[in-house]
Parts: C-alpha cells; sequence; structure tokens
C-alpha cells in the first residue's frame, strides 16, 4: 500500500483510496498511475511507459498524455500548480508528491474529515462477523437490502476497506445494470471475473480457469490468445447451463482454498436470470470456500420487476443459507451526527437537525441533496469560519420539495441549457456514459461536453468523473458516472416520449459502428437503443445477435427470453419487413430449444419459420428452415423427418442452384439411408450428390456429420471419425450444436463397431453422469450405452438403461429404447436356453405394426433376424435355420454393412456345419473372413475367426484351428483392453461363455486375475 497526501494506493485490489472513498479510475490509468508512483525519484518518458504498459501493441502517445490527464483530474491535481504529477513537455512525466509505504489504515485526517458514514455499526459488526467465518472457510452469501439512496453502495464501501485490511484478501465488483443487463447472462459476474483476470495479468486465476473454467476464460476474448481460443471452443463444445455454473463454483472454490475473496454484486434488481442461476448454486454448495459474496438490492423493484430473486432470497434465507442485512433509514440521532461531520464546528438552529430529519424521512440521498442544495444557494455558509444557517428555520421547509425526485427536477431546472442537455443525453446513454457516445445527440463539441461535465462534476452535481476509458474502436474518451442511478431514472423519466426516441436512435447509430460482425459485446444494449428509437427492424437484429450471445454462454433460456421478445417486436413492423426478420428469429428459437433438449418446440418453431417462409416467397429461407427441423424430428419422428426433407427436395428444385439442390439430394439420401432403409439408389445419389459438393463447396458441419453416418454404415470407421473431427472444428453456435450431437452420435457408433467399446463407454458416461438439462443428449448417450452393453454380454446393464431413459423421455416416442431392450431380453433368454422366449423378443422387433422407425431401426431387425436364426440352429430347427439363413445373407449383402455380412456368412458357416455341409462351411468362412481382411469390424472379426477355429477343428486342420482361434482371442483382448482395467463390463465380456470358450485357460487366468 503506498501513501501519498491523503490517497492510498492499493495494489493488491488495484484501486486508488481517497480517505474513505475508492476514486474510479480505469484499469489502464490505474497502471499508469503505480507506474509513475513506484518511480517516483525520477522523471519517467513515454516510451518508458508505453514499452512498459503496452508492450505488444502499437499505441498512440497522446493516449499517455489523456491518461494522465484523467489521474490529474482524479487526484484533484492543478495545472499550473502541480502537486501529484508534473508534465514535461516533450520529455514526460514525473511524480512529485512524497510517497510513504502505508500500513493499511487510513490517516487521522480521514477518519475526521472525509469519513462520511453515519450509524449502521450493527450492520457493521454483522459483516464483520459474516467476514470472519468467510475467513475460516465457510462461505457467505449475504443481501443487504433497502430502498435506493439508503446507504447500501456506503456501507458496501466501507465493508470493502476494511475487509482489505485482512492479508491477502481480494475483493471483486460487479455491478448490474438496468435496461440491456438483466439481458445478459452473468453481467455482473463477468464483469467481477474480467476485472481480477486483468489485474491478475494472465497469471493463477487465468490458470485456475484454464483448468477448471473453461466455460469461462472463453468468454474474455480478447485476453486469451487465438490459438488458446480455439482449443478452449473445441473443449467446451455443447456445454451446458449447469457445467458453466458448475465450473464458476469450482473455480471459486479452488481459488479461494489459500486466499480469502470477497465478491461483491452491486444492485440485483437488475439481475440475469443466469447470475441468479449462480448465485443460487454457489450458495447450495457445502466445501470449504473462503468466500464472502456481498449482493445489493433494492425490493421494491425486485418486486416490480417480479424478479425470482425474492423467491431466491427467501428461500436462502430459509435454509440458512444467506443472510439478509435489511437497511432502514437514518434515525434522528444519526441525522445529527452527520450534520456535525459535514459541517465540523457549525453553528446551526436546534431544531435544524429535526427538520433535515423530517424533510428527507432519514434517506441519506434525500438529505444530503438537500443540505447540497441549500450550501449551493448560500442558506448554509461559512462565517468566520463557522457554518450557519443563512435564513430562519420557519422559511427552509417550505423550499424544500416533498420528495426527492421534486428536488432532482428542481435542480435540474436550475441548470443551463446546455448541461440540461448533455445530461438528457446522459440519461439516454446510462449510468455510465463516455462523452463520446453523447456528442453526436447533444450536438456539442466534444470538448465543450467534457467541460460542462467537468463543471457539474466538480460541484457535485449529478454526475461525477469516472475517468478516461478506452472505447472499443480503439479511441479513447471521458467517462462519467451519474452520481446515484436515481438522479438517471429522473431525468430519464421526465424526457418526453419524441426526445427519448430521437435521443436513443442518435446514440444506437453512434454505437453501432463499434458492432462489427463478430464483435457482439454491444449487442443488447445497441437492441435497447433500437428499440427505444421505434427502429424495430435493426433493434430485432441485434436481438438476435444477443440471443447468439447468450447461447454463447449457454444461457439458452435467455435466448429464448430475447428472442421470444423479438418477435413481438416484429408484430410492429410492416408486413414486408416482418417475414425475413421473424424466419430468422424464429429459426434462432428453434435453435435454442434444440440446445435445451425441448425437440418437439424445437421442431415446431422450424416447421413454423418453414411455413411462414414458404408463404411469403422466401425459397433460401424455407430450405433452411427445413432443413433445420430435420434433426428434432430425427429424434421424435423419423417419418415426418424424412417428409420434411423430401419437401425441402422439392423446394430445392425449384431454385436454380446446383450446389444448393446437392445439398438437400444428400441430405434427403442421406436420411432414408439412416432412418428408413438401406437401398443402393439412394446410396448411389448420396455419393454423387456428395461429389458435386465437393467439388462446389465442400460440406459443412453438419453434412459432414450426415456423411460421419453414412461412413458407419458402410463400416468406413476410421473416415467416420476423422469426418467427425472436421465437423467440430467447424462449429460455432446455433445449427452446430446439431451437429455436435450427431457427432457424438456417429462416433459413438463408429467406436462401438471397431471395438473401441472403453472409448465409446467413455463419452456415454460423461455425458449421462452430468446433470443435464439436455434430454437430447441424454437420450442419444443412453441408447448408444445400451447397445455398447449388449456388445459386451451386459443384457441385464442394457435393459436397465433402455427402461429408465423411456422415463425421461416423458412424451416422446421411445421406440429405439425398446428395441434395444428387446433385444438384450432376447439375449438373456437365447443364452439362457430359453428359445421360444428368445424368438418372441426377437418377434417384437420384427414386428412392422408396432415399431416406428428411430435411428439405424433397418439396421436392428436385421440383428433381430439375425438372432432370430441363431436361436433356431441352437435349438436345433435346421431346416428354418437354412432357409432363413440364406435370405438373410441376401439381405445383409444387399447393404454395404460389412459387420452384418461377415455376420451372415458366419451365419451360414455354422448352418452348413451343423448340417455337416464341410464344402459350404469353407466357402462361407473365407467369405466371412475375406471382409474381416478389409475392414476393421471388431465386434464381427472375433466372431468370425471363433467360427474358424471350430470348423478347423472339426477338420481336424489343427494348425490352421489354432491360429484361428489365437486371432479371435486378439480381437477379443482388443476390445476388453479398451475398457480401464477395473471398468465392470470388461470382466463380463471376458467371462460371457462365447467369449470364454475362445481363449485357453492360460490366458483366462491371465486376464482375470
Ligand atoms: N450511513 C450513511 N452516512 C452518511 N451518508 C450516507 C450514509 N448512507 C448513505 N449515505 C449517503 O447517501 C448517498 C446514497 O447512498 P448509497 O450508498 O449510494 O445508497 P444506495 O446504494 O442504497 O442506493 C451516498 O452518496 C452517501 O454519501
Ligand atoms: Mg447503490
Amino acid at each position: 500500500m503506498k501513501e501519498f497526501h491523503s490517497f492510498r494506493l492499493d495494489t493488491v485490489n488495484h484501486c486508488l483510496w481517497h480517505g474513505e472513498d475508492r476514486v474510479s479510475l480505469t484499469p489502464k490509468a490505474f497502471d499508469v498511475l503505480r507506474y509513475l508512483v513506484e518511480h517516483a525519484d525520477r522523471l519517467v518518458t513515454q516510451d518508458e511507459i508505453l514499452g512498459a504498459l503496452w508492450p505488444e501493441t502499437y499505441v498512440n502517445p497522446e493516449v499517455i498524455k489523456k491518461y494522465v490527464l484523467g489521474i490529474r483530474k482524479a487526484l484533484g491535481d492543478r495545472h499550473e500548480k502541480p502537486e501529484f504529477i508534473e508534465t514535461f513537455p516533450r520529455r514526460g512525466y514525473q511524480f512529485v508528491a512524497t510517497v510513504s509505504e502505508g500500513i493499511g489504515t487510513p490517516s487521522d485526517a480521514s477518519i475526521n474529515g472525509a469519513r462520511k458514514m453515519v450509524g449502521r455499526e450493527t450492520a457493521m459488526a454483522q459483516l464483520d462477523g459474516y467476514l470472519t467465518h468467510a475467513l475460516k472457510g465457510q462461505r457467505q452469501i449475504i443481501f443487504v437490502t433497502g430502498e435506493a439512496g439508503v446507504g447500501k453502495t456506503t456501507l458496501v464501501d466501507e465493508f470493502h476497506q476494511m475487509a482489505t485490511r485482512h492479508p491477502n484478501l481480494r475483493v471483486v465488483r460487479g455491478q448490474c445494470v438496468e435496461g440491456f443487463g438483466g439481458k445478459e447472462a452473468y453481467y455482473p459476474v463477468l464483469e467481477a471475473l474480467g476485472q481480477w483476470v486483468r489485474d491478475s495479468g494472465g497469471g493463477s486465476v487465468v490458470h485456475t480457469l484454464a483448468k477448471q473454467a473453461p466455460t469461462w476464460l472463453v468468454q474474455f476474448h480478447s485476453l486469451i490468445k487465438a490459438e488458446q481460443r480455439e482449443a478452449l471452443q473445441k473443449e467446451i463444445l455443447g456445454a451446458t447451463r449447469e457445467r458453466m455454473v458448475r465450473e464458476i463454483c469450482e473455480a471459486l472454490e479452488s481459488l479461494t482454498a489459500q486466499d480469502p475473496l470477497v465478491l461483491v454484486l452491486e444492485d440485483l434488481h437488475w439481475v440475469d436470470p443466469s447470475t441468479l442461476d449462480f448465485i443460487s448454486a454457489l450458495s447450495r454448495r457445502r466445501g470449504p470456500a473462503k468466500l464472502l459474496v456481498l449482493g445489493t438490492y433494492r425490493p421494491a423493484d425486485v418486486i416490480i420487476s417480479q424478479s425470482p430473486l425474492k423467491a431466491l432470497k427467501q428461500d436462502l434465507v430459509l435454509h440458512s443459507l444467506s443472510h439478509e442485512i435489511s437497511l432502514e433509514r437514518l434515525d434522528e440521532s444519526e441525522v445529527s451526527d452527520f450534520l456535525a461531520f459535514k459541517f465540523v464546528d457549525a453553528d446551526f438552529p436546534s431544531r435544524f437537525v429535526n427538520l433535515i430529519y423530517r424533510r428527507s424521512g432519514g434517506n441519506p440521498l434525500f438529505m444530503i441533496t438537500i443540505l447540497q442544495d441549500m450550501v449551493k444557494k448560500g442558506l448554509i455558509a461559512q462565517a468566520d469560519g463557522r457554518w450557519t444557517l443563512g435564513v430562519a428555520l420557519e422559511d427552509v421547509e417550505p423550499s424544500v420539495p416533498e420528495t426527492l425526485d421534486q428536488l432532482i427536477e428542481m435542480q435540474f431546472q436550475q441548470l443551463s441549457a446546455v448541461e440540461q442537455l448533455i445530461l438528457r443525453s446522459a440519461s439516454v446513454a446510462g449510468e455510465r456514459f463516455s462523452v463520446w457516445a453523447i456528442s453526436t445527440a447533444a450536438e456539442i463539441d466534444p470538448g465543450s461536453i467534457e467541460d460542462a461535465c467537468d463543471g457539474l462534476s466538480e460541484r457535485l452535481q449529478f454526475i461525477q468523473a469516472a475517468g478516461i476509458h478506452e472505447l472499443a474502436n480503439g479511441q479513447i474518451s471521458a467517462h462519467y458516472d451519474f452520481r446515484h442511478s436515481l438522479y438517471r431514472e429522473v431525468l430519464y423519466r421526465r424526457l418526453s416520449e419524441v426526445i427519448r426516441s430521437r435521443l436513443h436512435l442518435q446514440l444506437a447509430q453512434r454505437l453501432k459502428a463499434f458492432c462489427e460482425p463478430g464483435e457482439l459485446e454491444l449487442a443488447s444494449e445497441l437492441a435497447l437503443h433500437f428499440e427505444g428509437g421505434h427502429d424495430y427492424k435493426q433493434a430485432i437484429r441485434y436481438l438476435i445477435l444477443a440471443s447468439e450471445n447468450a447461447a454463447g454462454r449457454f444461457a439458452y433460456r435467455d435466448s429464448l427470453e430475447i428472442l421470444r421478445h423479438a418477435l413481438e417486436l416484429a408484430l410492429k413492423l410492416s408486413p414486408a419487413l416482418r417475414d425475413e426478420l421473424e424466419i430468422q428469429v424464429l429459426e434462432s428459437i428453434g435453435d435454442a430449444h434444440f440446445a435445451l433438449g425441448a425437440l418437439v418446440q424445437s421442431a415446431q418453431a422450424y416447421t413454423t419459420a418453414a411455413e411462414r417462409a414458404r408463404q411469403a416467397g422466401l425459397k433460401t429461407a424455407q430450405l433452411h428452415a427445413l432443413t433445420s427441423a430435420m434433426y428434432p424430428m430425427g429424434f421424435i419422428d423419423p417419418d415426418q423427418g424424412i417428409a420434411t426433407v423430401e419437401e425441402a427436395l422439392k423446394v430445392s428444385m425449384s431454385v436454380n442452384d446446383p450446389t444448393r439442390l446437392a445439398g438437400t439430394q444428400m441430405l434427403a439420401a442421406g436420411c432414408r439411408l439412416v432412418f428408413d432403409a438401406w437401398s443402393q439408389t439412394d446410396a448411389n445419389l448420396y455419393t454423387s450428390s456428395c461429389e458435386t459438393l465437393l467439388r462446389h463447396s465442400g460440406l459443412d458441419a453438419y453434412q459432414r456429420i450426415v456423411y460421419a453416418h453414412i461412413l458407419v454404415l458402410k463400416g468406413n470407421y476410421h473416415e467416420a471419425l476423422e469426418s467427425c473431427e472436421g465437423s467440430v472444428s467447424r462449429m460455432g453456435h446455433g445449427m452446430s450444436l446439431m451437429a455436435y450431437y450427431g457427432a457424438l452420435s456417429a462416433k459413438t457408433s463408429a467406436l462401438l463397431l471397431m471395438g473401441q467399446l472403453g472409448k465409446a463407454l467413455q463419452i456415454t458416461q460423461a455425458g449421462r453422469a452430468s446433470p443435464d438439462e439436455n434430454l437430447a443428449r441424454y437420450w442419444l448417450l443412453s441408447f448408444r450405452e445400451a447397445w455398447l452393453r449388449t456388445v459386451a454380454f451386459d443384457f441385464e446393464g442394457a435393459r436397465r438403461i433402455c427402461q429408465g431413459s423411456g422415463k425421461v423421455g416423458g412424451e416422446y416416442p421411445d421406440s429405439q429404447g425398446e428395441t434395444i431392450d428387446q433385444m438384450a431380453a432376447g439375449y438373456i433368454a437365447l443364452y439362457g436356453g430359453k428359445y421360444g422366449r428368445a424368438i418372441e423378443h426377437f418377434r417384437k422387433v420384427l414386428n412392422p405394426a408396432v415399431r416406428t422407425k428411430f435411428f439405424r431401426h433397418w439396421w436392428w431387425r436385421l440383428m433381430a433376424r439375425l438372432e432370430s436364426i441363431n436361436t433356431w440352429l441352437m435349438s436345433g430347427d435346421l431346416s428354418r435355420a437354412g432357409t432363413a439363413a440364406d435370405s438373410f445373407l441376401e439381405s445383409a449383402l444387399s447393404t454395404a454393412d460389412p459387420h452384418l455380412q461377415t455376420l451372415a456368412w458366419d451365419l451360414k458357416t455354422r448352418v452348413a456345419m451343423a448340417k455337416n455341409d464341410f464344402k459350404g462351411a469353407r466357402e462361407s468362412i473365407q467369405q466371412a473372413l475375406g471382409i474381416v481382411d478389409k475392414f476393421e469390424i471388431v465386434v464381427a472379426a472375433w466372431q468370425g475367426y471363433a467360427t474358424a477355429w471350430q470348423l478347423y477343428q472339426r477338420l481336424n486342420e489343427h494348425k490352421t484351428a489354432r491360429m484361428n482361434r489365437e486371432r479371435a482371442e486378439t480381437y477379443i483382448f482388443k476390445i476388453a483392453n479398451s475398457f480401464a482395467p477395473d471398468e465392470p463390463l470388461r470382466a463380463t465380456f471376458l467371462a460371457a461363455p462365447p467369449v470364454r470358450r475362445v481363449l485357453c485357460e492360460k490366458t483366462v487366468n491371465k486376464a482375470t486375475r
């Protein structure tokens, strides 16, 4: 802690204190000041500062000048006779005040002179007590509540001061913002965290976030390097709200295991829903954390806005997970104390205190405003070094308005026309505004605006200087804060509708320059101003961007909220403008629902978008919406999905665009192949349209995924996995989430058939274990795991999963789960020798009347046919098995799936063996093994070699037999060793009778020991 005059430079928390006041400095301005103070003994050149603080970027030296100007303003330094920073023209700067190493307590002078808080002893004692608990590792969640101006921020500032005296304690603060702030997911949390990340200069905070909270680190675009961002982006694909919340809780717990943290979240009555999720989760976790969260809010505003904060706080307090400190107005004796502090050695009439108390009702902000007003009017003045009242007490009362709003209004009337103009624009711009932002609206040059603002700030009226900040376009501009949000609110409310909307529009147009494509940070602020300016078309555009922002923070509910609002605004547009935007909004709604796993709603939104586009004759939009609809429908109603792509195909025939046509053709053929049936015609159509696309534009993320599925059906697993990888690296938001799920689906299927069961299991278990709001993913991964378990002979496990997924699925049809369940039940019966029952189960899968279509359903039906024939064979019904095996082979050969084909030849071999037709058996097994040589079909391979082993044994060709047994064993271990050593499925698989039979005793002992 460095001290100079009555200032203290807190280098741990990166803030400057003046007595008990925090001086508002931007992080860069703080760095400049710190650099000067730390080199106070000498002249520092501009180049030196640039080199030290902007090492990698080119910065105009003028910028330093601006920052120094801002710092001097904040320190109250005078130009003619500088007390703090002296300028040596063209050479540099020197810090000239005496600097001492402080111990971190305010000097005596500030206690008397600048101390400003009266009363609140109980509240401070409570906070101190909570802090003691927090320092011991018991997390504390505290709400400070009370009306506007009652002193919440003042109390928090005082506590902030007190808390920083604990060594290594850090305080970070985030502020909720009215209007657009409530639509920005995690707004105050990101602010607080961003400050911390910046202050720590990429140190331990970034390290912890990178390790434990990548979904958060990635939010700080400007602070991470491009290649790190790319890696993070990949890592967090398909993350969910739950994951994001969990990550930040865990990261905060790690970060506060050693050093304590106070997280201040101000003005939660304007909070966004995601921040509330975060507070709720953080409060309910139990592990140790030296963490104190301090939130402030106005209860009345929470009720008006119907924010869920009220219910959350009640619930937390009820369960003793948080505490509330409710601030009341000051009582008369505290008002008296205040007057004594403020006007040292005053000579006021005895009833003056009572008068101020009565008129202000004990609201500190009202009280201070009254007193400042009186000082300004000369009603309170210093005479002979003593403060006195210049009018009769009776005359004071009538001159003070009834309410604070009226008093503010009155003060406003007394300002000059220019000042009024500036403040009016500022009230539209927000609680913190830049000179740059309001300079067009006010139609005054920036220099004069700054002068006027400085004047107001010096007279303690309405606003205060907030330093020089860099704007998103690299320009720097002076910023100001309203002294209290109430000032802004009053000014904004009194604007006429016409002026208000003009100012919003001007501001929006000014800010728009910042919102470059890809630069989404200002989207919701811009949307707010365009809406305020009645430019609904632009407002909707920016709302769509804002919803993408929310999606980037996995806050899909917030996304939906924003999009619904956009739809409401669309109603105000003329029909010609409306259609196109409405379709876009509906598509985004479809994306958000999909991301939430609300498949029916997702499909509905896309279909509505498509219908709207059809009516408006917007074919490209219609095509896009129909294509999007396919994916959720693939889950809930593939027939409908196929019908939808057929419709898309019709539309694309009428659009003269060969690439688009090829894309739709490819999708249509692909969907029929995956969801309906395998046909050579479709397979050819698929290949030819795919080639056309590759020649023209290449495949997009979505097309690559469908491509991957087709590759899996053809047994080209490695290529399929590559296609998934390529797709994943091309993803952003929205549609890409579908592609991501598609990638998971294709990837797990490929891994499964190539015998990488362990790897596939890792994917499914990671997805199923975490509490996840996304039903679609839960489903997808459940089915895949159930399939996997049937391959590993854990039939009971497969059934458990299938039966559980039905409950989760609820409203949706569950044919995939039922099918795998029946298959597993069939296997149990088959291996238990209950052939009649086994046939019954397989028949249920085969019955076309009761089964709707689902992912690879035709493949499962072929599997059911295969296992029925196996059952007949095992039960000795040779004649039936014989004819059926022939026709099954024919079916399998009409597909392109080497797995099925191998199993078909294998079956035929066993039938031939049973009939003692060894010539036929020899031929068949060679066919089977020929396929195995060409594809990595590990699951089919071990079975084929096991059959070959038995065949050659029967033929007394022992050497060949042994070789085949060893091959089978190798494949079996490939599967078994893909599991982690302690994964129970490994043992289950190795112990399954058909597997065990293949392994020789020695290996069994070794493997199961
Ligand atoms: N306990 C107090 N003693 C002296 N002044 C106070 C006190 N509480 C608030 N004030 C003054 O009232 C003004 C409004 O208080 P603030 O803390 O901003 O209110 P809130 O955050 O509750 O809206 C501040 O400028 C501060 O100077
Ligand atoms: Mg406040």
